[in-house]
């Protein structure tokens, strides 16, 4: 449809059915069970709103999803089609790592590829749009949605963001499989004071805008089709009735001009903040903020009719969010074929076939990050007695929270994955403990309860383990985070494995040190303890559909792990939130200087993180040379050239990841210690060297002055090239201008 055709379509609607445009329900209003999640009750909607309403969230399913368009278009007064939205996060059916773990791969071509499947199979599947990527930036671990997020890094974060934004929507919305995709939570969603969710965010402005707000523009660059609003407050407004964040920020500097959706009944929250009195308020603000789609309360169906009539909103708001969405609906080409890829028979064909699940084990192994090998005790000797022993050992349960759709019997678990390729004969394989013991409580989140275990089962299945370990060489321990402890809801103030898990490495440790922790989690945990006691950690996230092969892969040599941490591992929960970018200090801690007092640092522990930003290991090690810059100065039309060599000193195959960090020495503003500019990928046999040049360029100096513009500024940079954030490797340089 033309552009003057959606006008036209626009004039000839009533003003019910462009407010209902912009209200969204669950698929269970069509067929009669509602749901509903936070505080708000289905109130706000009648059957006509309902028969109205532009979208539908949280349905799935070729068959389904056809029928409920059918039945939706023929009694729709100008038979526009309805949008199906769902959270297609990691994965549809296929599951891939969490964003976090996908981060750790420093791979976003990869998280592309992992984005167009996805929307290959929710497309298939009857959906028109993934509300995804979550591009928040997380520093603070305690805040359990950090695994949706690929971490602390505003540039990292950027690439990712740009690149799944690709993955799910192709080259045209109108294309086969391609998905609208759904940039999220603007803004600052992800740094909610003490890490708990739906909290307070207080951030300074440089901050929110320097830190915070280049991934959401990535997105938006890339074309994002929609955004959604974040429950937070910004500068003390909620966000989604915060009109400067929405108009000013987001359409007029930041240039988005796509749908702007609420988060689940955020609009009501605006209420609970204490910012609006009531429901009308509530839509007055939310539409004055330039918010399209009300997801799942009902306000805007419910008031803006008669605020319309009564002149308290203008029309002309309705009217442009109203046409916004057609315009999304058009661009899907929805108006042509409302159905758009839904294909039962497609389903069947493309849902878990082959080749996405090579794809998912490849992003799993990439994504893994070997945190610690003493001994070379990996990859593991086959002619070892192994024994196999922790709650992850037979769990199927591989995947992160938003994965509610994806069947834990299509994947397989690690026991199954070892036996399947390796000598297993020497191996044997328990549980050894709960996944979660007493200090761990899911209650209301909805899903089946853990199994739970009476003391004597619990103590028996400790004796076995603890008797496997003692006729074992090696123990691999499989151990972590059960995969509902991260996710949205899921904030802690202790962010170790649960209780009855380290009482059970504590068991395993007193009868053989010869321990491999292969870690689970949705978020760094504080692994003091395990990093004690283990000689190896891999740390594996939550991998997916594929993750127990890629484990199996890993764990024995048959793949050389080369993921790297897309956020800090903190010493312990006392530090959060920790980051390698942090600003500078008037009193720094100087390394080696503990007794200097008055500085910056702490008493008991210290300031650097247990595993920072950047790290991971391999099986074989890597030199890298000083670096050698072509010049040391430049001007802002120059360039330098910043080049190392990386040298592979170990015995086998592997790849490494050199970063590039910059640090503007003095400035208007005070900057971070350091910053990631670039980073890249080198894939070397044993023996082999590379040479590896970083082009630097007055883009990577620029930050937002005091002026509060980005520009650069003259006077001295140290760059820092090496294997993570930590890096001692530096030279400098100077601006000149
Ligand atoms: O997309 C999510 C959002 O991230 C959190 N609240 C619910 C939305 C829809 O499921």
């Amino acid at each position: 449809m033309t552009e003057q055709k959606l006008t036209e379509l626009l004039r000839d609607m009533s003003l019910e059915e462009k407010v209902n445009q912009m209200s969204q329900v669950t698929g269970g209003f069509f067929n009669g069970e509602i749901v509903v999640t936070g505080p708000m009750a289905d109130k706000g909607f009648t059957e006509d709103n309902v028969n109205l309403a532009g979208s539908v969230i949280g349905s799935m399913g070729a068959e389904t999803l056809k029928s409920i368009q059918k039945n939706y278009m023929e009694k729709h007064p100008h038979h526009i089609p309805l949008l199906f939205m769902l959270d297609v996060i990691n994965g549809y059916k296929t599951v891939f790592p969490i964003p976090l773990a996908q981060g750790a791969s420093f791979e976003p071509e990869l998280s592309e590829q992992c984005a167009s499947v996805a929307a290959k199979e929710a497309s298939v599947s009857g959906l028109h749009v993934t509300f995804a990527p979550m591009t928040d930036l997380v520093r603070d671990a305690r805040w359990g949605r950090v695994m949706e997020s690929t971490g602390e890094d505003p540039y990292l974060n950027s690439l990712f963001c740009a690149a799944m934004v690709r993955g799910f929507q192709g080259n045209s919305l109108k294309d086969n499989y391609a998905i609208a995709a759904c940039v999220k939570h603007f803004a600052g969603y992800g740094a909610p004071t003490a890490g708990r969710d739906y909290n307070t965010v207080e951030l300074s402005e440089h901050t929110f805008r320097e830190f915070y707000l280049p991934s959401y523009q990535a997105g938006i660059d890339a074309g994002a089709a929609l955004v959604m609003t974040s429950f937070n407050t910004v500068n003390g407004i909620p966000a989604t009735g915060n009109k400067k964040l929405m108009r000013d920020i987001l359409r007029e500097q930041m240039k988005f001009d796509g749908v702007l959706i609420s988060d689940w009944a955020a609009i009501e929250e605006t209420i609970y903040h204490g910012y609006c009195a009531d429901r009308e308020e509530a839509a007055v603000r939310a539409v004055e903020a330039g918010v399209d789609i009300d997801m799942m309360t009902g306000i805007y169906s419910e008031n803006l009719c008669q605020m319309v009539r009564d002149g308290k909103i203008r029309e002309e708001l309705i009217d442009e969010a109203c046409l916004r969405i057609l315009r999304l609906k058009n661009n899907l080409g929805l108006f042509e074929n409302p159905y758009k890829d839904a294909d039962q028979k497609k389903e069947q064909e493309y849902i878990l076939c082959e080749e996405h699940r090579k794809l998912a084990r490849e992003a799993a192994k990439k994504s893994f990050v070997l945190l610690k090998n003493e001994e070379h005790i990996l990859p593991l000797d086959q002619q070892k007695k192994i024994a196999f022993i922790g709650p992850y050992v037979d769990n199927r349960n591989l995947f992160g929270a938003w994965s509610f759709i994806a069947d834990a019997k299509d994947v397989m678990t690690l026991h199954e994955a070892v036996q399947e390729q390796y000598v297993s004969e020497n191996s044997t394989f328990c549980q050894g403990s709960p996944m979660l013991g007493a200090d761990v409580c899911l209650e209301g989140f909805g899903e089946q309860q853990q199994q739970s275990y009476t003391q004597e089962q619990e103590d028996h299945m400790l004796r076995e383990a603890v008797q496997a370990a003692k006729e074992a060489d090696i123990v691999v321990l499989a151990i972590g985070e059960d995969r509902l402890q991260s996710g949205e809801a899921t904030s802690n103030a202790n962010i170790r494995i649960p209780e009855v898990q380290e009482a059970l490495l504590d068991r395993i440790a007193e009868v053989n040190q010869n321990i491999v922790v292969v870690l689970f989690s949705g978020r760094p945990l504080d692994i003091r303890e395990i990093n004690k006691k283990a000689k190896a950690i891999l740390q594996v996230w939550l991998p997916g559909t594929e993750g127990a092969r890629a484990i199996a892969d890993t764990l024995f040599g048959k793949y050389n792990p080369s993921g790297k941490l897309p956020m800090s591992f903190p010493y312990c929960v006392g530090q959060v939130p920790v980051h390698y970018n942090e600003y500078s200090t008037g009193r720094p801690h100087v390394e080696g200087k503990d007794k200097d007092r008055f500085r910056s640092k702490y008493l008991d522990i210290p300031n650097e993180p247990l595993y920072p930003f950047g790290y991971g290991l391999s099986y074989t090690t890597f030199e890298v040379s000083d670096i050698h810059l072509d010049r040391t100065w430049m001007d802002t039309s120059g360039q330098i050239e910043a080049e190392v060599t990386v040298k592979n000193t170990g015995n086998c195959t592997g790849t490494e990841t050199l970063q590039l960090y910059i640090h503007d020495i003095a400035a208007s503003v005070v900057r971070p210690v350091r910053e990631l500019k670039d980073f890249k990928k080198v894939t070397l046999r044993p023996g082999e060297e590379k040479k590896v040049v970083f082009t630097i360029t007055e883009q990577q100096l620029l930050f937002l002055t005091e002026n509060g513009i980005y520009e650069s500024e003259a006077g001295e940079f140290e760059i820092f090239i090496g294997k993570d954030s930590l890096t001692d490797n530096k030279a400098s340089f100077v601006l000149k201008k």
